[in-house]
Parts: structure tokens; sequence; C-alpha cells
């Protein structure tokens, strides 16, 4: 195996990631697989210690990284909402993160500014884990994505990606495209509102790497020949404008019907949470893999973030 290139890093960017590190990431990430589905952890990170600092909403990116920390016997400081720390009396974010540095080994930062979690590693002396950074970036999501499509398909060589929604705001289309885009025989189409669409910037970069893309309004025309569908969420905690969220939010709604134009072999995912753009009945068919495959994945590839960040000889 290759050399841990995690240890000790910011992981801030799916930008930082080769091809070297996600190979490194999928051979761990299926081992703590195994050791959860056998032994259902271990004390591997024992004595080590993270902070969750979250000053935005989250579910599944602040349990995933506190439930992978517990499965590997380390501890934890958990800060879902900083009301009640000293942010609230008006603490900076470098002396926030500086201090949660000197009582934890690592800090996974959500956080509503882009390049906030860049900011925090100027700052602070240990590992910071950027959990998502306003409509920046969450290339730990990206990697629990790369993980969960490689391994149903067997790789990503060839595959056709189909992002739908806010392409603009959806930080984790920004992360897990950056990541997919070194695949050259990888195809992108972006579906969205004409609003919402992906930040001209990102198309320049994977046109300059060689990679196939589309944009488009309607759903309908690259279906068909679609292996990944990536749904995401209009985000309405972005709008200044309520009417406009009101007007856009329901623009694309995933239903069996629609799924009916689709490749028996497809997938579909989602970053969750949903707001109304997949239905419930979509859940009931097995190419729907958001809860099944990808959620799930989030707490292996997490364990294994957190080990190589943390342990220089694990690999
Ligand atoms: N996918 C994701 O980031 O979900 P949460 O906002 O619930 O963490």
């Amino acid at each position: 195996m290759s050399s841990n290139t995690f240890y000790l890093q910011d992981v801030l960017t799916a930008d930082q990631f080769h091809k070297t590190d996600l190979q490194l990431m999928l051979t761990v990430t299926k081992k703590m697989k195994k050791l959860v589905e056998t032994k259902g952890g271990s004390d591997l990170l024992k004595g080590k210690l993270m902070t969750a600092l979250f000053y935005e909403p989250s579910s599944r990116t602040f349990a995933s990284f506190i439930s992978a920390m517990q499965r590997l016997g380390g501890g934890f400081i958990p800060l879902q909402g900083v009301s009640y720390s000293s942010v609230a009396k008006g603490e900076t974010l470098p002396d926030t993160v500086r201090t949660f540095g000197c009582y934890s080994d690592v800090v996974v930062l959500r956080h509503p500014e882009v390049g906030s979690a860049k900011i925090a590693a100027e700052f602070c002396e240990k590992p910071i884990i950027n959990a998502g950074d306003g409509v920046g970036e969450h290339p730990s999501q990206a990697l629990l994505d790369f993980f969960t499509i490689s391994e149903h398909f067997g790789g990503v060589d060839g595959l056709t990606i189909t992002m739908v929604g806010d392409l603009l705001n959806g930080r984790t289309i920004h992360s897990l495209s950056k990541l997919l885009s070194q695949y050259k025989n990888v195809t992108f189409n972006f579906v969205s509102p004409e609003i919402l669409r992906l930040p001209s910037n990102l198309i320049k970069t994977f046109s300059d790497r060689g990679v196939k893309v589309t944009q488009s309004e309607t759903l309908e025309e690259v279906l068909p020949r679609t292996d990944v569908l990536y749904v995401t969420r209009v985000q309405k905690e972005r709008f200044t404008d309520l009417d406009l969220y009101e007007k856009l939010k329901y623009h694309y709604i995933i239903t069996p019907q629609l799924l009916r134009q689709a490749k028996k072999t497809a997938v579909v995912m989602h970053p969750l949470p949903r707001v109304g753009e997949i239905t419930p009945e979509v859940d009931l068919d097995p190419r729907a893999i958001y809860i099944t495959e990808q959620m799930t994945n989030g707490m292996y590839v997490r364990m294994a973030l957190l080990s190589l960040v943390l342990l220089k000889d694990y690999v």
C-alpha cells in the first residue's frame, strides 16, 4: 500500500485528492466496513479526541463523524450549534478553532461561509476537516459519494453522471464533480434552472481537463443514458429572495414514473436532506441507493478518514 498522504493534513477541498489518495481511501474504507460488520469496531483511535464544531445544522455529517470516532474507540467534543459556546459572546473563528485545537487532535468544522475551513486551518495547530463551508465544498461527502459509486459499479471509469437541482449552491456537487473530473472518460450532465447553474469556473476547469460536459434545464433528454442520477435540494438557506425559492424549489421532482425512463442499472443518489425533490415512493425502487448505500457509507468513509489523518503508521 502507498504511504499515508492524509497524516496530519487538513482536509479542505476535493482538489487536494489525487487518484492515489482516492485508491487509498477506497481500500481503508472497505476495511472499516468489514470491521463494523464483523466486530462492530475497535480501539484503533483510543486516546484520540475529535472536536465536531458545527455552526450550521447537520444530521448525517455530524452523526457519522461522531459514530466513526466512537466505533474506533476515540473520544469527541460535540458542538452541534455554537449558541452555548463563546461564539455567542463574540469569539472569532480563529480563536474558537485555536481553543478546540488545544483540547483535541482534529477539528471537524461546518460553517456558513465559503473559505472558513481554510481560515480555520491557518490558525488551528491541529488538522481541520471541512464538513461544509457555505456554498463552497464538502470534501468528506465527496469521498463517501466516490466510494459509493465506485463500490456499486466496480469503478467510475466510463460512467455518465447527471447532477440535478441547485448546482450553484450545492457544495456536495462542487466537491464530487471536482473529484470525478480527474477521470477523463466520465461524462457530466448538469441539469438546473438557468439561475442555479454550476459556477462557470468549474465548467471551464472540467472542459480544460477534457471531461465531456452538457448543461441543460430538462432532465428527460439525458436521463435514459445516465448511470448516476445525483439529485440535490434547492437550498432555501442560501436565498435572500424567498419568493424565488418558492418558485424554484420543486423545479425537479423525481418520481417512479420519471424513473421509467432511466436505465435498469442506473442509481439514484442524494446527499440528503431531501425536502420534496424525491418522492418517498422512489425509496422502494432498488435503484434508489441514497439511504441503503450512500448514507450508510458515510460512517465507514469517516472512520477511514479519521484513522488516516490521525495515525501515521495506519497504512
Ligand atoms: N449530506 C449532508 O451533509 O447532510 P447533513 O447536512 O445532514 O450533514
